[in-house]
């Protein structure tokens, strides 16, 4: 870079001097992304402004354009999104009498789309792109152009079309010789197989692209590789192999230090473990992968960062969801009380005004509140009869149970103290800690709240379902038990919301 910074100051010097402002232009343009890479960014800056004015000077818009596109580069890395945008149009319009940079260009604004989840515009300036490198007859163009519009494709779910053009890109690829961007258009291509339930084919391509990076010794592609392979034989049922498979592309991720292949691998893995009732180990994998997530850069992955948050917290709610209902099923509620607990919460939640992360982990709290019931003997939580104090002494360690299942496990969210403060009563009567007043967490408190409601309100092994009104009037009895704002807020809201059920 010393050499290149030195030669480029010459050119200049020697431009000047002769005035030969188009080698100017271009060298004052070069040697701005060469501080940029040598992270001078002031400079960088002021050396693609002076290019552009003398591009514009001798009225030559193709090269004051190539100056904005390198300028739109530097806002993008810099995350001044609008600002990048507005640049790379300018230079679209001004730089239309060169394909190749036309072709760069709508490339740049495809990719930018993209990462915002726009995904429609995406499409339309990548397929701008490959009008633009087909103009003139650029091979590698093109290939690029066709993988990024297979891309997009395949996040629309547009299979046919994905199919499609991951195809067009393969065949280039061969025969420019372009060994690295096949590789990735098998790989690519192998998610759309799997997808379309093709478990051969996606396997027997993702096998290929990984012999490709193997021999580029490119390891973050071949965690990405491994992953896929992974994700197949979970798919097949496989488990022992997917297992391995998804285990070595984690590993390989960590070893390149790439967070958004790691987040990904720990999803996947993080699904298997849910598929085969390994709900601890599926549980620590989402919170590693959630916490990385949260880490991604989209400049620097090329991806939409929200999209992929959400659809994690997704998975996440299905995992604990499913945990939750297999505790139902060995207890005396009815069907479906995990799921009303949770969605009156998330409901008294928002009435309390509690900001979103409390309403996850009240979300989350209420699907996992009794999972220390699995160790309470099925004859006392079924027991028709009144329970010896004995037995209620064995209930009662239900919630430090749950707390024990999930020792090893790093919530994001602050889920513990809803588990284990969740009977816990306002005038100190509770348990297993016997808290009371403001010492109770008011996550603890409103599960606790809809918890009773919902008990009193569905038919138990030692009594009938109570009517809504009925049900009420019992905890109107009892109010104390709960911090006064908690109590006059669910009669505000879920109260009146939810209507009787049938016993
Ligand atoms: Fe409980
Ligand atoms: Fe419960």
């Amino acid at each position: 870079m010393a050499e290149a910074i030195q030669a480029y100051g010459a050119a200049i010097s020697a431009a000047e001097r002769q005035s030969e402002r188009g080698v100017l232009a271009e060298s004052l343009r070069r040697l701005g992304v060469v501080h940029h890479l040598r992270d001078q960014p002031g400079l960088a800056r002021e050396l693609c402004q002076r290019s552009y004015q003398t591009a514009t000077s001798m009225s030559d818009s193709v090269l004051a354009a190539e100056a904005l596109n390198a300028l739109a580069g530097f806002d993008f890395e810099a995350g001044l999104i609008p600002e990048a945008r507005e640049k790379f149009y300018q230079a679209l319009e001004l730089g239309v009498a060169s394909a190749e940079l036309r072709g760069r260009t709508e490339q740049n604004l495809g990719i930018l789309a993209n990462i915002q989840g726009a995904l429609t515009e995406a499409l339309a300036h990548y397929r701008q792109s490959l009008v633009a490198f087909q103009s003139i007859g650029d091979d590698r163009g093109c290939a690029i152009a066709y993988h990024n519009l297979g891309m997009v494709s395949s996040d629309r779910e547009l299979w046919d079309d994905a199919d499609r053009y991951f195809r067009q890109s393969l065949d280039i690829a061969q025969a420019i010789g372009d060994v690295h961007l096949q590789g990735l258009g098998l790989l690519n291509h192998a998610e759309v197989h799997l997808a379309r339930q093709r478990y051969d084919d996606a396997r027997l391509n993702a096998e290929a692209a990984l012999g490709i990076f193997d021999r580029l010794d490119s390891r973050l592609d071949k965690a990405d590789a491994y992953k896929v392979i992974g994700r197949v034989y979970r798919e097949t049922g496989r488990h022992a192999l997917a297992e391995a498979r998804l285990r070595d592309a984690v590993a390989m991720a960590v070893s390149t230090g790439s967070v958004l292949s790691e987040a990904e691998a720990s999803r996947e893995l993080a699904l298997l473990y849910q598929g085969t009732g390994r709900n601890q180990e599926a549980l620590r994998f989402l919170n590693s992968a959630h916490r990385l997530f949260g880490r991604l850069d989209a400049r620097v992955d090329l991806v939409d960062v929200s999209t992929k948050v959400l659809k994690l917290e997704e998975t996440y709610f299905a995992v604990v969801r499913d945990w939750g209902q297999s505790i139902e099923s060995s207890d005396s509620y009815t069907y479906g009380h995990c799921e009303r607990v949770a969605s009156y919460s998330v409901a008294l939640a928002r009435e309390l005004g509690l900001d979103e992360g409390q309403q996850t982990a009240i979300r989350i709290g209420a699907y996992l509140h009794d999972l220390g019931k699995v160790r309470v003997p099925h004859e006392i939580l079924n027991k028709p009869t009144a329970l010896t104090p004995e037995e209620f002494g064995v209930i009662q360690m239900h919630p430090i149970w749950g707390l024990e299942l999930l020792a090893t496990v790093e919530f994001p969210w602050d889920i513990k103290p809803i588990i284990r403060w969740h009977h816990e009563k306002y005038d100190g009567s509770g348990y297993p800690d016997r808290l009371r007043g403001d010492e109770i967490p008011v996550s603890a408190q409103i599960i606790c709240i809809v918890d009773v409601y919902d008990a009193l309100t569905t038919t138990r092994s030692y009594r009938g379902a109570m009517s809504h009104p009925e049900a009420l009037g019992k905890m109107q009895e009892v109010r104390g038990w709960w911090r006064p704002d908690v109590y006059q807020a669910f009669m505000r809201t879920v109260a009146q919301v939810s209507s009787p059920r049938a016993a």
